[in-house]
């Protein structure tokens, strides 16, 4: 599907196959997540565009290349925060806004509880980290928050995602490049990811 990066690296594979695996502890748990999202927004950020700029070595002055673009970290709450500060150390200049959801366990929809939005967007590239795409219904509704706002490039970074996640993700938001480490089976009869992780919010914070 076009838009839709599946990641092939090792690193990422082995890190989820230990990720999934239900006798990981949450030290280790948060961890992976937190390596993971760097792995994963590195390959997510390919394309941000450059500019030059003049730099002295201490041997002479030559051209180098800065970022153009500035880039905001919008995790969902609460497991997209276990993404952000390993990717935060790699683009010390990026910007960090939340946004609070979660998904009702009867209806499935995502119910919007925090957001820290600045009245007007500051940042030209959005990363929208969630551990898990699995009804899609959490990052259609960030992403379309985001737009509402008035961000122009989004893209979503997950570890793993459901197909049916990816489909309803991308029929909502066709302009919406999505970037996940693996693509699971499907959904089981509640809606979890199967083979999945289990609850990436309750494994990284203990709560399960
Ligand atoms: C999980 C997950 C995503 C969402 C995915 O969060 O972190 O945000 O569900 O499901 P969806 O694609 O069907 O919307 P959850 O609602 O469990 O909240 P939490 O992060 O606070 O645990």
């Amino acid at each position: 599907m076009d838009g839709v990066y599946v990641s092939n690296h090792p690193l990422v594979k082995h890190k989820l196959t230990i990720l999934r695996d239900r006798n990981t502890d949450s030290t280790q748990f948060r961890q992976l997540v937190r390596e993971l999202a760097i792995l994963l927004c590195y390959e997510a950020t390919q394309d941000l565009q450059l500019t030059n700029r003049s730099v002295e070595t201490p041997m002479t002055t030559t051209t180098g290349e800065e970022l153009k673009e500035s880039i905001g970290l919008v995790p969902i709450l609460r497991a997209g925060l276990g993404m952000v500060n390993g990717v935060w150390e790699m683009m010390p200049s990026a910007e960090v806004w939340h946004i609070g959801l979660y998904r009702d366990e009867h209806t499935l929809r995502p119910v919007e509880y925090y957001n820290r939005l600045p009245v007007a967007p500051r940042v030209q590239v959005c990363l929208i980290l969630d551990p898990m795409l699995a009804t899609g219904g959490s990052a259609v509704a960030t992403t379309q928050i985001l737009k509402d706002w008035g961000a122009k490039r989004i893209k979503f970074v997950g570890l793993i995602a459901a197909p049916e996640g990816i489909e309803v993700l991308h029929r909502a938001h066709p302009d919406v490049p999505i970037h996940v480490g693996a693509v699971d089976e499907g959904l089981n009869e509640v809606s979890f990811i199967v083979p999945g992780l289990g609850d990436a919010g309750d494994r990284q914070f203990g709560t399960g």
